[in-house]
């Protein structure tokens, strides 16, 4: 290497260190000038807007019988409208078309959701008598784990037994150790999710539950 070359290559790396030196304090002065004087503008920003947009949909209750909706039929200026279930009309959903058979097991499972939510009272006493019976917590006793009942349990005493499978803390898949016509095992899945352990087949058992709790944080959604 000669004294040119090296003369050479220090002039155009320094080009370089002023050209990316300028472009960073050119980009900062303009977000500077953006956090300054655009916020002052009283242009919404999109999520902003958007945030504007679902309030007014969740304003619309659609009298429990249907779903608003920004884009919905006959929502022409952007305005939310209603959008009725079957056998329901009017801009909100409040009148109930005569004759109109509705077929509960087509589409939407949670149509009739906010229906039994306005008649909270009502909805809760949809239940079996046998299972309301079953889970009669004052005809319980906790009795600890059920290993110890494995031998000795009486098979013709109603018991409930909890699996949970995944096991915590050790992530062990469980199977139930109480045998008997009078037993009923509840699956506790919770984390049933495949970080937790290999989960080497579909589940499916009479009663399962499940949580959000251990893959999303969010406790105490279940379904099952
Ligand atoms: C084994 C097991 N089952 C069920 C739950 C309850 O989950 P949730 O947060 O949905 O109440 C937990 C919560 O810690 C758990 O560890």
């Amino acid at each position: 290497m000669t004294m040119g070359d090296s003369i050479h290559g220090s002039s155009s790396s320094s080009k370089w260190f002023f050209f990316f030196l300028s472009s960073s304090l050119s980009l900062n002065l303009f977000l500077l000038y953006l956090f300054f004087f655009g916020r002052q503008s009283d242009r919404l920003t999109w999520t902003r807007q958007a945030a504007l947009e679902a309030e007014a949909v969740a304003s619309l209750s659609c009298s429990g019988h249907g779903r608003a909706f920004l884009d919905g039929i006959g929502s022409s200026q952007g305005e939310p409208a209603c959008e009725c279930y079957a056998c329901y009309a009017g801009s909100d959903c409040s009148e109930l078309l005569p004759d109109c058979p509705a077929d509960a097991e087509s589409g939407d499972p949670l149509f009739l959701e906010p229906f039994w939510m306005q008649r909270a009272e009502r909805s809760a006493v949809v239940a079996y008598e046998a299972q309301t019976h079953l889970f009669n917590s004052e005809d319980y006793e906790w009795k600890g784990d059920a290993f110890q009942w494995k031998n000795t349990s009486d098979s013709s005493v109603n018991t409930i037994e909890f699996v949970t499978s995944p096991n915590n803390p050790d992530g062990q898949l469980r199977r139930p150790v109480i045998q008997g016509r009078f037993t009923k095992v509840i699956h506790d899945h919770a984390y049933y999710w495949p970080h937790f352990t290999a989960i080497p087949s579909m589940v499916d058992e009479d009663i399962m539950l499940f949580t959000l709790s251990k893959i999303t944080g969010h406790a105490g959604t279940r379904f099952g």
